[in-house]
């Protein structure tokens, strides 16, 4: 290659690195034999010098949740403007799981981190001491000094529920996910200011713990029915979690919104096209993922700079599924799917 180019081996090597300080008439002659002799830079060799790979790791639950599918597709195209490239681990709100990703990506000398915690348990002391740059994202890690990408979490569900408050409903229940969830918990907290706020008595029977998936709402929605008396609407902190209650809805023959009015954490592609049409309260999801590859660029960067929390709007969408008819429910179809 240096001969090709008539330079000497540690300019190739600047040019390959991508390093400033090169002749840019030199530089052109380098790359011009790069691409004569389809030399591809061996990224790992490149960066094994530096001790690094240009890959992140991005530690979601589940890349079937259209919520992480789209905050990874924002994570990625930062990746890509930076000049990495993303791996993809899901946890599956396994902390087994979580913790042996994090020994591989360790292992795998990756470049930097993006994670959504699996809860409190999650422990990112062994990257910290690599210094692996890490950002945190979605849930946040309480005590961490490390950079994190939030949204308004308990604001979004605090406004829901005032919305159900407002529409009439008496017995609002809450789905939420596991304890010790950061989104759970800080959701189902919102639910519960609404409630004192309106001077609604917060009753525990009326609130159940899920896993975020839908199998798990449809289960806590069945349970809720069996309450006496009976809730008249439901706050439900995911978007997997509330299909599966509207599910278990339209499997009991409960009406939307006239017999039970429902709000869902997380907006949804199709949640103005079933009818009625869904109330969310709506992340900027892909914003989330940008966020964040943002904030790891710069990390990487300038690994000593001060951590930064970053804390996106919601938007409560309301739609007719929360929006009590006067009187006997006319013409609203069973929840449809
Ligand atoms: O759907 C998964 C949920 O957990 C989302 O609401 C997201 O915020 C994550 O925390």
């Amino acid at each position: 290659m240096a001969r090709k180019a008539e330079v000497s081996p540690a300019t190739v090597s600047r040019v390959v690195n991508g390093h400033a300080n090169v002749d840019p008439v030199l530089a052109d002659r380098v790359r011009r034999a790069m691409n004569e002799l389809g030399y591809r830079p061996n990224a790992v060799a490149r960066n094994l010098r530096r001790s690094r790979t240009t890959l992140w790791a991005v530690v979601i639950s589940d890349i079937g949740n259209p919520f992480f599918t789209a905050l990874v597709r924002g994570v990625e195209d930062i990746a890509q403007r930076s000049g990495f490239s993303v791996v993809l681990c899901n946890t599956d709100e396994d902390p087994t799981k979580e913790a042996r990703y994090l020994n591989a990506v360790l292992a795998e000398q990756v470049a930097g981190v993006i994670i959504a915690p699996s809860g409190p348990q999650t422990d990112l002391d062994q990257l910290a001491a690599a210094r692996v740059p890490v950002v945190v994202i979605d849930r946040q890690l309480h005590g961490s000094r490390i950079d994190t990408v939030l949204v308004e979490n308990e604001h979004g569900a605090e406004l829901a529920t005032a919305h159900l408050v407002e529409s009439g409903y008496q017995r609002i229940a809450c789905i939420t996910g596991r304890r010790g969830v950061y989104t759970a918990s800080s959701r189902l907290a919102g639910y519960r200011r609404a409630l004192t706020a309106a001077g609604h008595h917060y009753d525990e029977r009326l609130v159940r713990y899920a896993d975020f998936r839908s199998d798990g709402g449809y289960q806590a929605m069945s349970e809720l029915l069996r309450c006496q008396p009976r809730p008249d609407a439901l706050f439900v902190a995911n978007n997997l979690m509330t299909v599966g209650a509207l599910e278990c809805l339209v499997d009991n023959g409960i009406t939307v919104p006239a017999d039970m009015g429902v709000v869902g954490f997380d907006d949804l592609p199709w949640a103005h096209l079933v009818r009625p049409a869904l109330t969310t309260v709506a992340q900027p999801t892909y914003q989330l993922g940008e966020t964040a590859g943002q904030l790891l660029t710069e990390r990487i960067a300038t690994p000593d700079r001060d951590a930064t929390t970053v804390t996106l709007p919601t938007k409560l969408q309301v739609r007719e599924s929360s929006t009590r008819r006067p009187g006997p429910s006319v013409g609203s179809d069973p929840v449809s799917d």
